[in-house]
């Protein structure tokens, strides 16, 4: 998704900060980038393709100026061209604008502003915003002037930034989009998030949807119709080197590995294991009669496990795609609607939470984002604490939501004999994730399967869910086919895959009805002669018809969804460093998804 960076203050270092943080964005998928320096003139320079071939079109120029803007685009409106990378101008060259979001309205505008002789160079929604700047300065006594009239003529969602030929003015907007500004001794910046100027400061300011900030030698946060407003200047606590590989082919693998302690971060002052009490504050007081998560992607299949965990405890529960939620039956009564959001930013997420507030619900976010949109929309946030994710792929954030939505379901709906079962299993989960990752053997698993063409993941029960995501994480980075079953569906059509060459992958834990059922999964597809590898914890006879053993340890069912998901990882991961994909930034693919 689209990354922005703006910075004053930087003097003859501004070129090379804003490339730094446009490095720093690029975790959260981009396909052009593309920077504008201010000045008498603005001198601006983009390019389709990665930072690495931006910064060679850069050696060719020779631009500099006191302040700027920077951008990482992800193509939504028109193809990755250099003519589509922002920032983009105005007739004249007098404004450059970068933005996230869409402008809904963008067609009639661009039609009213061609129509009054503006020329369009680009493909893109954005572009209206300079000419529409452009039009209102016309008859506005300065820019910021013309900037809110232009901002007050649009529709949709948007993070903007602009900066001025002849000032150092840089001038910043909100609506749905996340827009950061870091403080530092001599400069500020304008981000979309933080890391793109973490390594500078870690004194930030959120914006709020509707505020202006107007950056020069100093900050001003107004709203649309000017009023000041007294910002809260909060302290971000990650460390920089959090954002590094630390010795790690990949940010994901390096995740994968920090599994344990995020776990422990989780738990950390919620679960008191003496008492077998979970704290989790005023969320704790909750009692929902029923809920609704909505949530997407990987968080969604947190929200299925969530939704299994509670109606095991006799409430009410359903998880939706967040983008299908208008169709849900409204919440009643005193209904919860939960958002599962690692990035808090997810636009099909805020979006089904709002509805959920129009509905009358009371909504919580349970998110890794502290300061995102959907902890700042709902009255109650859930943090996961597992520190900054960079990888495309969701992997310790997956692991935190999962043990979050426990903590949570313990908290406020299940009894005190669950608990006292439950919260040792959470207790002794990251010392089990440390166990798994030790010794697994996915690598050799993937050096046998990594060829394969198609691949199934079976599971029932609470190992749906994960079946869901082994296939979601190995697609998403291998490009391979991948396909999650709920194990009694495989005979209903999709065993009419199932050949020799297809690995199926089958999630047995325990040796309950359930378990006995899958093992009967298992054998019709090891009747077809396909490879099977069961994830289990031994208690079943399920590796009896197994070709490979991934073995996690015995733990109860709801911590083994979490490890059985680790091995999981570490196959998708394997895979894909087999074929040499881009493990962290996966083709097509954003980090945060702030369109619908
Ligand atoms: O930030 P969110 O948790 O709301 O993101 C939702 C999905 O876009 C996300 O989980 C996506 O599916 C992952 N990148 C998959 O690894």
């Amino acid at each position: 998704m689209c990354g922005i960076i703006g910075c004053v203050g930087r003097g003859k270092d501004t070129l090379g900060t804003l490339v730094h943080g446009l490095e720093k964005l690029e975790y959260r998928g981009y396909d052009s980038a593309g920077v504008a320096l201010g000045g008498a003139e603005l001198s601006v320079c983009r390019s389709s393709g990665k930072i690495g071939a931006f910064k060679k079109v850069l050696t060719e120029r020779d631009i500099a100026g006191p302040l700027g803007i920077g951008h990482t685009r992800w193509s939504t409106h028109g193809p990755p061209t250099d003519e589509n990378a922002h920032p983009h101008l105005d007739c004249a060259g007098e404004v450059a604008v970068v933005h996230n979001g869409i402008i809904e309205n963008y067609r009639s505008l661009r039609d009213e502003l061609v129509a009054a002789g503006h020329t369009f160079t680009s493909d893109t929604d954005t572009e209206v915003i300079p000419h529409l700047i452009e039009d209102e300065r016309d008859s506005a006594t300065d820019p910021e002037t013309a900037f809110r009239s232009a901002i007050e003529r649009i529709e949709g969602s948007y993070a903007i930034v602009a900066v001025f030929a002849g000032t150092e003015l840089l001038l910043g907007a909100r609506n749905d989009s996340p827009l950061v500004i870091g403080l530092d001794e001599e400069a500020i910046f304008l981000a979309s998030d933080v890391p793109a100027f973490r390594d500078f400061t870690d004194r930030v300011i959120y914006l709020e949807d509707g505020e202006i900030a107007r950056v020069d030698g100093g900050l001003e946060v107004t709203t649309g119709d000017g009023t000041r407003v007294e910002k809260t200047v909060s302290r971000v606590e990650w460390d920089p080197e959090e954002t590094g590989k630390s010795g790690y082919d990949h940010f994901m693998l390096k995740e994968i590995h920090e599994q344990p302690r995020a776990l422990r971060q989780c738990l950390s002052g919620r679960v008191d294991e003496l008492g077998g009490t979970v704290d989790l504050g005023d969320i704790g007081e909750l009692r929902p009669s029923a809920v609704q998560f909505v949530a997407c992607g990987t968080s969604y299949h947190a929200a299925y496990y969530a939704a299994l965990l509670f109606e095991s405890a006799g409430i009410p529960a359903q998880a939706y795609l967040a983008s299908e939620y208008a169709t849900a039956v409204p919440p009643i009564g005193e209904a919860l609607v939960v958002g599962i959001t690692q990035s808090g930013e997810t636009a099909d997420t805020l979006s089904a939470l709002r509805e959920a507030d129009r509905r009358g619900a009371r909504t919580l976010a349970v998110t890794n984002t502290v300061g995102s949109t959907a902890d700042r929309e709902t009255d109650h946030t859930m943090y996961i604490r597992s520190g900054p994710e960079i990888g495309v792929a969701a992997t310790k954030t997956f692991a935190g939501q999962l043990v979050a939505v426990n903590l949570l379901s313990l908290a406020t709906g299940e009894g005190e004999t669950r608990r006292r079962e439950i919260v040792p299993a959470l207790r002794d989960l990251p010392g089990d994730v440390q166990s798994v990752l030790d010794d697994s053997t996915a690598e050799e698993i993937a050096a046998t399967y990594h060829d394969a063409g198609a691949y199934f993941f079976i599971g029932r029960g609470i190992q749906y869910p994960v079946a869901l995501e082994g296939a979601l994480k190995l697609k998403e980075i291998s490009y391979k086919h991948a396909e999650g079953f709920a194990a009694g569906e495989l005979k209903h059509g999709p065993l009419a895959l199932v050949q020799e060459d297809t690995p199926v992958f089958a999630l047995v834990t325990g040796d309950d009805e359930a378990a006995k059922k899958t093992v009967g999964n298992v054998k019709e597809v090891e009747a077809r002669n396909a490879p099977v590898v069961a994830v289990t914890d031994k208690k079943s006879d399920v590796a009896m018809y197994a070709d490979h053993v991934l073995e996690i340890p015995d733990t109860h069912p709801r911590s083994g969804a979490v490890l059985a998901n680790v091995q999981l990882q570490l196959v998708a991961y394997h895979i894909a460093n087999r074929l040499d994909r881009s493990i962290d930034k996966p083709r097509n693919l954003a980090k945060s998804v702030t369109v619908e």
